[in-house]
């Protein structure tokens, strides 16, 4: 008899999400709305999401894209850039199109071209967002060429967030993909705020950067922020797995067709949506914090958001055998999408019931 551990807590929400658009959202957007009551949705298309309207067609596109019978809620965002329209933002916040707004840096990941070039240039724009409470999504890391590659996002934190955060204090910022200890450092020293939180990936808790050179260069392993050492690891499974609030669960689910991450200028962007809850539990498991999972997947972002804690429920198993990875996917139009993690076995799941 295998010994069957279940743990059952409120559904989900996945707080950064990306399912792109057309074929590849309708072959991937399934296996979020399986687990996640909620998602929050990226804008980075290919022209970016960047108007009210923009987001509202974009919305009816990823609700026609939910298969049937089946209760997900997209959040959606809007791109900025140094021409963003504060009125139109205000707009599509008030009336409920829009979630948050999602600052690029530009150049710092994929289809970042037209994010914002100097954060100063839309101050105005800050201004607003703090004045009627709609959040900032922040891909936190700088894209000046001096600095290292690997600190990008902790240089990001001291020349960026911390005169952000003086500047702005009202303003609820989320730091998306936290993946240092600088990082997770800065957040947790500004908890009394109650405007600043994080979201933490799987890919993050999983694995440190040995693992884009593991037998060869891995560029599934690869992602933005890129992975760091150990002890960043480390220090981002004590913030999930610690009960903190303002840590808590963004996949930063990006899939990208094999062909696009197995070439030169491979893109970065890691396809968790299929595992992502069963690496979240194991990292929980493997850290003796289990009772801990339901704030970080279900109550400390609806907390911070200042939504309802969804009422459906979620039952995920532990069983001896290792769980069947459903990897690779492949899109209508045939591209084929490599989920993660590869060869790594996972024996947490989400129970079919
Ligand atoms: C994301 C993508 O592919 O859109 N890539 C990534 O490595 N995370 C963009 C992002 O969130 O940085
Ligand atoms: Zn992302």
């Amino acid at each position: 008899m295998t010994e069957m551990k279940t743990l059952t807590i409120p559904k989900p929400d996945d707080w950064h999400l990306h399912i792109r658009d057309e074929a590849m959202m309708r072959a991937v957007l399934p296996f979020t709305a399986r687990h996640f009551a909620r998602a929050v949705i990226m804008p980075n298309l290919k022209p970016p999401v960047v108007t009210a309207a923009d987001a509202a067609a974009y919305r009816d596109r990823v609700r026609a894209a939910i298969p049937e019978g089946v209760n997900f809620t997209p959040l959606m965002t809007a791109y900025l850039t140094d021409t963003t329209d504060p009125d139109d933002l205000e707009c599509g916040f008030e009336e409920g199109i829009l979630f948050g707004a999602k600052l690029y840096p530009a150049g710092a990941t994929t289809n970042s071209e037209n994010g914002v070039t100097d954060i100063q240039n839309i101050s105005v724009v800050l201004d607003r967002l703090q004045r009627i409470g709609m959040p900032l999504l922040l891909h936190g890391e700088v894209t000046d060429p001096d600095v290292d590659f690997f600190d990008r996002e902790a240089v990001f934190v001291d020349r960026v967030l911390t005169r952000l955060r003086h500047n702005f204090p009202e303003l609820k910022i989320v730091l998306e993909h936290v993946s240092t200890h600088h990082a997770v450092q800065y957040v947790v020293s500004e908890a009394h705020s109650g405007k600043l939180a994080a979201s933490i990936t799987p890919h993050h808790l999983l694995y440190n950067r040995n693992r884009l050179f593991d037998g060869g260069l891995c560029p599934h392993n690869f992602c933005l922020p890129v992975l760091k050492r150990e002890t960043d690891r480390l220090a981002v499974v004590e913030a999930a797995t610690s009960g903190a609030p303002m840590f808590f669960a963004g996949t930063d689910s990006a899939p990208h067709p094999r062909a696009a991450k197995e070439k030169d200028n491979a893109a970065g962007g890691i396809f968790s949506a299929p595992t992502a809850l069963s690496i979240y539990a194991e990292i929980f498991d493997r850290a003796d914090a289990l009772d801990r999972l339901a704030e970080f997947l279900s109550l400390n972002g609806s907390s911070f958001y200042g939504l309802n804690v969804n009422e459906a429920t979620l039952t995920l198993e532990k069983a001896d055998a290792p769980l069947e990875l459903p990897s690779p996917i492949v899109t209508e139009e045939g591209d084929e999408v490599v989920a993660f993690p590869s060869g790594m076995p996972l024996s947490w799941r989400v129970a079919d019931r």
